[in-house]
């Protein structure tokens, strides 16, 4: 049986669940929001820096005796003046850089638009023009830029503490018993996440203490880092970040702009403002990484499975080791007893990768979907039934039971809402005039992650709550779910609660990534609100004057900042009046939510994503006309910010398949489209009506918010969804994104 949560929940005073309204929306729509570009502060000056116009080789001399004459310069910073930096540690040694390399410590280039030089002014204006006039002089060597032709050079790497090769099974016996063998290579492009918000660093040092206000999903991240490479205590640095304009991973790390910005106001003595321009976000901050992946599928004719095989390259810099992990969700998608997965690098002349959108399943289920759907046709099955028939019922890969798992009834909702039934299987077969109609669907899945997290929470005497953790609202609503976790667990309404996030001062929160924000910091605002509460009923229950005196604790119950007993809810009193009554200003709890290594269960979203589509076959130009999905999340916290995420991820998927890429031009190694009007990202005109359902999911064992993140999933299908749409409509089938014009002619 499926049931959409449309409706609101059905207790009364539930807030979670409930599709309320961001509690900062009117605070992003007046403009009165401030992200860390803008951050009002004494006397600021602006940096810029400049980048290397070639893509490798060596700097012979800068020359920056005009600039240093320039109106308004107040220092220039290159490797020849910028004193040594202690390293970094990378996300692969324990770290939070995104990169190995420190900035500005040699003369060495190796990527185009590596910064080479830092300029600061009293003015924006000013700071541009004495960068123009810096003078730079190179030997060049020829840049490798193009992944097929070192192919060659590819060393196997693994990633998230996998090999770079894993075999299950026999792959080889399981192929040889096959009837049906299919055996593609599908490629992705380089991808860049082009958030709104351009990446910013405001640096204020106050003496030997660093205020760092920056575009960051990791505020604790870039404490470790810039406390790590200007070699002074992690306490002496405070970074704040209130709101982010979009990041989709690109600023879960920390680019070398961010210690650029705090080494150049220490140099000024003033506080410095760096914000990356628009074509900067193409080569200083990270991509996903180019990918060329091989997939045979073994199979009975009957459509079971007998062999999985997935394998290829992905691009990484010349001096990092960054895994686009496109064999992840290969790992559990289907039951199949043999599997064959390795993932190698090439080194390109290109600045280091990065997590991007579900990073890994997006490019690879754009893999394992597309030739899913090819063996589907092979063997003269339903897409859905092809799939059903290889439904992993426990994960393959560690044989643990899922904590939840509801890809059937994804499948079933999401069929029954988009009109499957509607689809004649024979491709070119349905048309609207001249158009080609197409349908196509793939999976979706998102593994469910969680990581130790720290909240505050306080019930204050006028009956509001104030909590508090470290975390970031980049967009997702994280501010909005706390609020209700917090509301309910106290039992008061949500416009009474205040969420404060985004400040190193506050308890710690992980990196807001791995769409486990929900799980994580909702687990020790869970935790410290529960703690408040019971602190106040302990409180009645001892206190003669209570009306709830010797009430058992089991009978007393919270609704509308009341406390009262369950067998007598005229009996009870307000948060308000006790703390009054004990003349206490404020009850506080924190709460440190750790989590166990020991695992019960395999947790992972699933969904299934459906994709309407009209070809224009003179043209070859496509439009994604409907697209439908239905997932199981497990609990929906807020329906109307869930639905907004996996809106957001079908929109960007939809981007993936038939319009992002970023291109590099193959002899200077420069990206030749770093600007918004030649890398195509969908406008409105793009997109059609998308349907979001969430299969009702209870999962008991997943976390004890029982959600499973919604931030990554949505993208996970799409791609391929629109790709099996369009072989449907018009018998092409396309391996190659994006899917432009050209490649249907
Ligand atoms: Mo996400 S790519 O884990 O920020």
């Amino acid at each position: 049986m499926t049931q959409t949560v449309d409706k609101p929940s059905k207790a009364i005073n539930e807030a979670v669940g409930k599709p309320i309204d961001r509690v900062d929306g009117r605070l992003k729509v007046t403009g009165a929001a401030q992200y860390s570009a803008e951050i009002p502060v004494e006397n600021p000056a602006y940096a810029v820096t400049i980048g290397s116009k070639i893509a490798r080789g060596q700097i012979t001399s800068i020359d920056t005796r005009e600039a240093e004459k320039s109106p308004g310069v107040l220092g220039i910073l290159t490797h020849l003046n910028l004193p040594k930096l202690h390293p970094m540690p990378t996300f692969t040694g324990n770290g939070s850089a995104a990169e190995n390399r420190l900035p500005l410590q040699d003369e060495t280039i190796h990527h185009s638009g590596q910064h080479i030089a830092v300029v600061i002014a009293d003015t924006l204006e000013r700071a541009k023009y004495a960068a123009s006039l810096i003078g730079v002089d190179y030997t060049a060597e020829t840049p490798l830029t193009e992944m097929e032709k070192e192919r060659d050079r590819s060393f196997g790497k693994g990633y998230f503490g996998k090999p770079p090769e894993v075999i299950r099974g026999n792959p080889t016996e399981g192929l040889a018993k096959a009837e049906v063998r299919i055996e593609e290579t599908y490629t992705t492009p380089t991808e860049h996440h082009n958030p709104m918000e351009p990446h910013a660093t405001t640096a204020v040092w106050e003496g030997d203490r660093l205020t760092v206000y920056d575009a960051t999903q990791f505020n604790f991240g870039v404490q470790q880092a810039l406390a790590s490479v200007l070699g002074i205590p992690a306490e002496n640095v405070r970074v704040v970040c209130q709101f982010i304009g979009g990041a989709f991973g690109g600023k879960g790390m920390v680019w070398p702009h961010v210690p650029l910005a705090a080494i150049a106001a220490r140099q000024v003595k003033r506080p410095v403002k760096l914000v990356l321009t628009r074509e900067q976000m193409f080569t200083s901050v990270g991509h996903r990484a180019e990918t060329e992946q091989q997939v045979i599928l073994g199979a009975t004719r009957d459509g079971h499975l007998t062999a999985i095989v997935h394998k290829g390259i992905s691009h990484t810099s010349a001096f990092d080791d960054f895994v686009e992990p496109f064999t992840i969700a290969t790992h559990i998608m289907y039951a199949c007893p043999n599997l064959q997965a390795e993932q190698r690098l090439v080194r390109l002349n290109k600045g280091t990768p990065t997590f991007m959108r579900a990073p890994g399943e997006t490019p690879g289920m754009y893999a394992l979907e597309s030739a899913l759907d090819e063996l589907a046709y092979a063997v003269k099955l339903d897409p859905i039934e092809l799939r059903l028939r290889n439904h992993a019922d426990t994960d393959p890969d560690t044989n643990l039971p899922w904590s939840s798992k509801s890809l059937k009834e994804s499948y079933r909702l999401g069929a029954e809402k988009f009109g499957w039934s509607r689809r004649n299987p024979e491709p070119g077969s349905m048309r609207d005039g001249r158009y080609l109609i197409g349908m196509g669907m793939a999976s979706a899945t998102y593994p469910t992650l969680r990581m130790p997290a720290a909240a505050k929470a306080r019930i204050l005497q006028d009956g509001t709550a104030l909590v508090q953790s470290a975390s970031h609202e980049m967009g997702t609503g994280t501010a909005t779910i706390m609020t209700q976790i917090a509301a309910d667990a106290l039992g008061i309404p949500v416009e009474k609660v205040r969420f404060e996030l985004g400040d190193t001062k506050l308890p710690r929160a992980p990196v807001s990534g791995g769409s486990m924000t929900a799980a994580s910091v909702g687990t020790a605002v869970k935790g410290a609100t529960q703690a408040v509460r019971a602190k106040v009923l302990e409180l009645v229950r001892t206190d003669t004057r209570s009306p709830l005196h010797n009430i058992p604790e089991t009978d007393l119950a919270t609704a509308e900042g009341r406390i009262f007993a369950k067998s007598d809810p005229g009996k009870g009193e307000t948060y308000e009046a006790v703390l009054k009554r004990h003349n206490l200003q404020e009850v506080e709890e924190s709460f440190n939510a750790q989590v166990s290594q020991e695992k019960k269960f395999s947790s992972h979203a699933f969904g299934a994503q459906f994709a309407e589509v009209r070809v224009d076959p003179d043209f070859g130009e496509v439009r994604v006309t409907r697209f439908t999905g239905a997932y199981g999340v497990g609990r929906v916290l807020n329906l109307k910010t869930a639905r907004s995420q996996m809106i957001g991820g079908i929109v960007m998927g939809i981007g993936m398949a038939l319009l992002e890429e970023t291109i590099t031009d193959t002899l200077t190694g420069r990206i030749i489209n770093p600007n918004l009007a030649e890398y195509h990202v969908p406008v409105s005109a793009d997109i059609p009506a998308i349907e979001a359902y969430f299969v009702e999911e209870n999962d008991p064992h997943v976390n004890p918010i029982g959600a499973k993140g919604v931030g990554e999933i949505g993208i996970t299908g799409v791609a391929a969804a629109v790709a099996n749409a369009i072989y449907h409509a018009t018998g092409k089938r396309i391996r190659d994104l994006p899917i432009t014009p050209d490649k249907l002619l």
